[in-house]
């Protein structure tokens, strides 16, 4: 997979993981939302038995709009307890904090020196990311996509399992590591996006897709009492006016959650269609069945922040784990550019 999508297949490096490997990065915005579960969360927990499994709090990429250290802290730790929570076993994957490994801001500046900057100024999330915060348009933003090519190439990751709002990254980390290769001989793999079965997650606004600055967000790790409520202010089907009208399970966003919660969902989207059942019922169900759902994980997540002590230990270890994978890349990486 990694030599298919190499310019110079011929000179593959002997440097490159036998054992495909994974890496995925996520942001430390607390605990999660649905859409992070759905989008990706879950297939990291599928893939860490058949790949070499990394994953990384990116708190580098998250200084970009977050400005508490206080917050940045306590939300790095809630971020590593939930992925746990959700079931990534440290002994199966590494999970670490991407500012225990330092060298990734290293190659994110050598990186910077193959990337033009008209591609990062047409990057769509940079647009958005300007418009959402007027008034700190830090570089930070607009390198933000090098970084995260970084994050990806310094294992030699060749699999990102990501959201499809990811898709304009992924495509410029490929672009980079591409321009890298042709520069100074094939060195990384070109990442290929792994999609679950729901890319995009929209949020309880029925819109727009879920994400926490957007305030639309089904916190799965929360309070029941919590959970109730964002799924009870969930949007449905906006033309369903009257009790007695039929419902559009296709168009409805509670029914589309329902997927993934149980195996009856055709049932559920019937009673819709048929009126025999209204909004209301079709959202109290999806409340208590993500609730139940996530009742396990909602315990660990407890007890592992009761603990921040085993916490940090199992982020050091991971940093540990992939100490020399990244001091090998960085060693390569530096001969083959002519820094000593
Ligand atoms: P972040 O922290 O915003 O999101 C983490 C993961 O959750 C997915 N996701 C969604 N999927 C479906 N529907 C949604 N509503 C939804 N919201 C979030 C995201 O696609 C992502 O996979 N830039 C990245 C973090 C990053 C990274 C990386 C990812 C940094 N370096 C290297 C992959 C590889 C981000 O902000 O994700």
């Amino acid at each position: 997979m990694t030599t298919d999508a190499a310019p110079k297949p011929a000179a593959r490096p002997s440097s490159l993981p036998v054992k495909p490997r994974i890496y995925s990065g996520i942001q430390p915005t607390g605990r999660p939302h649905l859409g992070n579960d759905l989008g990706a969360i879950r297939n990291y927990v599928a893939l860490q038995d058949r790949y070499e499994a990394i994953y990384c709090i990116v708190d580098y990429h998250a200084l970009t709009h977050v400005h508490d250290p206080e917050v940045l802290r306590r939300q790095t730790l809630e971020m590593a307890a939930a992925l746990i929570a959700l079931g990534l076993d440290p002994e199966r994957c590494t999970v670490f904090v991407q500012s225990d490994r330092p060298e990734v801001t290293e190659l994110c500046w050598l990186f910077n020196t193959v990337t033009p900057v008209g591609w990062l100024q047409r990057t769509p999330t940079y647009k958005e990311k300007r418009a959402n915060q007027p008034d700190d348009v830090n570089h930070g933003l607009l390198t933000y996509p090098v970084l995260q090519a970084a994050d990806i190439a310094l294992p030699k990751a060749s699999l990102v399992p990501i959201g499809k709002d990811q898709a304009p990254h992924l495509e410029l980390s490929r672009e980079i590591v591409r321009a890298f290769n042709a520069r100074y001989g094939v060195t990384f793999p070109e990442p290929q996006a792994v999609y679950t079965e729901a890319p995009t997650v929209l949020g309880t606004d029925g819109v727009k897709k879920m994400g926490k600055s957007v305030g639309n967000t089904i916190e799965v790790l929360a309070e029941p009492d919590v959970i109730r409520k964002q799924v009870m202010s969930m949007v449905t089907d906006t033309q369903r006016i009257m009790r007695s009208d039929p419902g559009r399970p296709q168009v409805c966003n509670v029914c589309q959650m329902h997927r993934f919660f149980g195996d009856d969902y055709e049932e559920i989207w019937e009673g819709e269609r048929t009126a025999r059942t209204g909004c209301v019922d079709t959202k109290k169900l999806l409340a208590e069945r993500i609730i139940a759902h996530y009742a396990p994980a909602r315990e660990t997540y407890r007890e592992l922040m009761a603990d921040p002590v085993r916490l940090r230990r199992i982020l050091d270890e991971g940093a540990e784990r992939i100490r020399p994978i990244v001091e090998a890349t960085m060693t390569e990486v530096r001969e083959r550019m002519g820094l000593r």
